[in-house]
């Protein structure tokens, strides 16, 4: 059976943090012996310091547990560092305001890294007066076609899904400079600045 948690992960946020194994010891009411045997694998955390060691390390339980840690350094960030999720097997589509650690069917989804727009993935935008149309060049079909398109600003995100057969294309409220994302099932997020 795996160890709920490694050694090696807490040594890692533990050296991150920039505590000793005596500070951290102390935190948590344990021994300095203890903390050392759980790094080298000799002991393991008893469950109930589970949260109060996830706290002092600054990350989440389910951080903690899974071993892979998130440093979201986007607290008082804007929007235009968001981020796209989108799970390979039902589609679901997430949006966080910074990376993070999301799961969707039993799989961990990476950040979606955006591509600039190549000729058959073209976005193309017209002003009106109080919006942008933007449309996208592409194919509809079932097995290939434009499944969300969205217009993502420093404060506001529209998002509109879309579906084989429909067309390509969006309105989005004016709000200023942003950045434009269409996701392609088959290519994957395209981007384009305004
Ligand atoms: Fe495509």
């Amino acid at each position: 059976m795996n160890n709920y948690i490694t050694g090696s992960a807490i040594r890692a946020l533990r050296e991150k943090k920039g505590y000793t194994q005596k500070q951290l010891a102390e935190r948590l009411l344990v021994s300095d012996k203890a903390v050392s045997k759980w790094e080298s694998g000799r002991g393991l955390p008893d469950i109930s310091l589970i949260e109060p060691l996830a706290k002092t390390l600054g990350i989440s339980v389910a951080e903690l547990l899974s071993g892979e840690y998130v440093q979201n350094r986007n607290r008082h960030g804007n929007m235009l560092k968001s981020r796209f999720y989108v799970c390979p097997v039902c589609g679901n589509v997430m949006f966080a305001t910074g990376e993070g650690s999301f799961s969707c069917c039993g799989v961990q989804l990476p950040p979606l890294e955006p591509e600039e727009a190549d000729e058959s993935h073209e976005i193309l935008l017209e002003r009106t007066e109080d919006e942008h149309f933007m449309r996208v060049r592409h194919s509809m079909e079932k097995t290939h076609f434009i499944s969300f398109l969205a217009f993502v600003t420093s404060d506001h995100v529209q998002f509109v899904k879309l579906y084989p057969e429909q067309n390509a294309e969006a309105r989005f409220q004016l709000s200023g400079h942003g950045i434009l994302y269409a996701l392609c099932n088959r290519h994957g997020l395209f981007a384009r600045k305004i």
